[in-house]
C-alpha cells in the first residue's frame, strides 16, 4: 500500500477584509479542491447583489448572515492536498469580536497563513497597536503555531510595486521577529486574490519575486512531530451509550497511541476500565493514533461517571490532575485591569472551569521576553504576564513542555476572551 500523505491543520489569519476568504477561496479552486460548478452559482449569486468578486470568499464563507455581510464568523473548514500533504483549512475570521474562534483553530493548527493587505491605509491598520495583523501573529505563536507564510495580497491595488512589498516585508518582520518567529524561513508571497497572482501559478506582474507561490510554500512546511511516543492522551467531547456494545467515549487522541486491550483512566473522575473495541468513521480499528477522531468501547466504566472535559490516558500513566498551575498569558482584551482574586473561566482541550487569578507572578515584556516587572498589582490588556491559577474545579491540565496539545488554553469572560497562554508548570491535586 503507498505511504499516507502526512496531515497538516492550517490556519488562516490576519485582519479583517484584509482578503482570507478570497485568496483561499481562489487557491481552493485553482487546486481543484472546488467544484467549478459552485463557483460559477456562487458567481451568479454574488452577482445579483451587485459583489462579483465575493465568489471566491463564499467558498469559505459559508453561512448565509455571513455572506450578506460579507465577513467571516465561525470557522470553516475545507480539505486540500498538496504534493506532500493533506490539509484540513480552518479559516478564521479577523472580526474583533471573534477571537475566540480564531483561539480555538489556532489551538488545533500546525501551521498557519498569515494574509495582509498591501492597500495603502490597509497595512497600516492591521499592525496599529489594535490591529488583528498584530493580534493574530501574537495568539498564532501563544498557541502553539510555529510555522508560517505570509501572503502579501491585494497587490494590484499598489500597481505590483516592488517597493511597496519590500515596505511591508520589512515591517512585518519586526513584528513577527519580536513574537518570536524565525523570519528566514518564512515565505512573503505577494499575491492578488482577484487576479491570481502567484496562488498556483507565478505571475508575470511580480518579475523581481523569485520565490515560491503559495502552492509551492505549502510543501515547504515541515511535518510536525507526530507525538505516538508520548504519554496517552484523549480529551473526551462526549460519552454515548450503545445498545449491546455498552460505554463509548467520544475523542480525539491527542499524543500517544490506544490498542485494543489496553486499560485506560479517566481523570479527573479516576474510573478505569478496558477497552473492548475502537472505531473510527465507523470502521474498526486495532489502535487509534494522534489526530484519530475516535469511539472506543471500554468496559468496567459506565457512562455517568464521565463527562465531556475528561481525559483518557493509560493506568501506568495518567493524566495530570491539576490543583493549581502556572501559565504564561497574553491579555488580548479587558476593559480595566486584571487583579488578584479575578474568576473569569478556563478554557483547556475540551474542558472549562472557573478559574482565579491566584498570584500574578511576573509582567513580561512582549518584545524582548524579559520580565518587566514582578509581582504586578494589575494586569492590562496588550500586557503578558505570568500567573498562577487555580481552577474551581478539578481539571486536567499538562505541562506546555510536555504535552503541549493539553499545556494550552483560553481565559473567557462574558463571551469576550481575555487572554490565551500556555502551561509552565502545574501543581497536582491531592489523591492523585
Ligand atoms: P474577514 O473574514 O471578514 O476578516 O475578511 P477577509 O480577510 O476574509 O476578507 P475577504 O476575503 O472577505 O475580502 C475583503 C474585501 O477585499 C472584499 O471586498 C474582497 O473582494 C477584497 N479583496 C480580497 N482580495 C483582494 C485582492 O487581491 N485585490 C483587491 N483589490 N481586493 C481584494
Ligand atoms: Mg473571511
Amino acid at each position: 500500500m503507498p505511504e499516507k500523505k502526512p496531515h497538516l491543520n492550517l490556519i488562516v489569519i490576519g485582519h479583517v477584509d484584509h482578503g482570507k476568504s478570497t485568496l483561499m477561496g481562489r487557491f481552493l479552486y485553482e487546486v481543484g479542491a472546488v467544484d467549478p460548478r459552485i463557483i460559477q452559482q456562487y458567481e451568479e449569486e454574488a452577482k445579483k447583489l451587485g459583489r462579483e468578486t465575493w465568489k471566491y470568499a463564499w467558498v469559505l464563507d459559508k453561512l448565509k448572515e455571513e455572506r450578506e455581510r460579507g465577513l467571516t464568523i465561525d470557522l470553516g473548514f475545507y480539505k486540500f492536498e498538496t504534493k506532500k500533504y493533506f490539509f484540513t483549512l480552518i479559516d478564521a475570521p479577523g472580526h474583533r469580536d471573534f477571537v475566540k474562534n480564531m483561539i480555538t483553530g489556532a489551538s488545533q493548527a500546525d501551521a498557519a497563513v498569515l494574509v495582509v493587505s498591501a492597500k495603502e491605509g490597509e497595512f497600516e491598520a492591521g499592525i496599529s497597536p489594535a490591529g488583528q495583523t498584530r493580534e493574530h501573529v501574537f495568539l498564532a505563536k501563544t498557541m502553539g503555531v510555529d510555522q508560517l507564510m505570509v501572503c502579501i495580497n491585494k497587490m494590484d491595488t499598489v500597481n505590483y510595486s516592488k517597493e511597496r512589498y519590500e515596505e511591508v516585508k520589512k515591517t512585518l518582520s519586526k513584528l513577527l521577529r519580536m513574537v518570536g518567529y524565525n523570519v528566514k524561513e518564512i515565505a512573503f508571497i505577494p499575491t492578488s486574490a482577484w487576479y491570481g497572482d502567484n496562488v498556483t501559478k507565478k505571475s508575470e506582474r511580480t518579475p523581481w519575486y523569485d520565490g515560491p507561490t503559495m502552492l509551492e510554500a505549502f510543501d515547504n512546511f515541515k511535518e510536525p512531530p507526530r507525538p505516538i511516543d508520548k504519554p496517552l492522551r484523549i480529551p473526551i467531547q462526549d460519552v454515548y451509550t450503545i445498545k449491546g456494545v455498552g460505554t463509548v467515549p467520544v475523542g480525539r487522541v491527542e499524543t500517544g497511541v490506544l490498542r485494543v486491550g489496553d486499560k485506560v483512566i479517566f481523570n479527573p473522575p479516576k474510573a478505569v476500565g478496558e477497552v473492548k473495541s475502537i472505531e473510527t468513521h465507523h470502521t474498526p480499528i486495532q489502535e487509534a493514533v494522534p489526530g484519530d477522531n475516535i469511539g472506543f468501547n471500554v468496559k468496567g466504566v459506565s457512562r455517568d461517571q464521565l463527562r465531556r472535559g475528561d481525559v483518557a490516558g493509560h493506568v501506568d500513566n495518567p493524566p495530570t490532575v491539576a490543583e493549581e498551575f502556572t501559565g504564561r498569558i497574553f491579555v488580548i482584551f479587558h476593559p480595566t485591569a486584571i487583579a488578584a482574586g479575578y474568576t473569569p473561566v478556563l478554557h483547556v482541550h475540551t474542558a472549562t472551569t472557573p478559574v482565579t487569578f491566584a498570584e500574578l507572578l511576573q509582567k513580561i515584556d512582549p518584545r524582548s521576553g524579559s520580565v518587566a516587572e514582578e509581582n504586578p498589582q494589575f494586569i492590562k490588556q496588550g500586557d503578558a504576564a505570568v500567573v498562577k491559577f487555580k481552577p474551581r474545579k478539578l481539571v486536567v491540565i499538562e505541562k506546555y513542555s510536555e504535552i503541549p496539545q493539553l499545556g494550552r488554553f483560553a481565559i473567557r469572560d462574558s463571551g469576550r476572551t481575555i487572554a490565551a497562554g500556555v502551561v509552565l508548570d502545574v501543581k497536582k491535586a491531592e489523591g492523585y
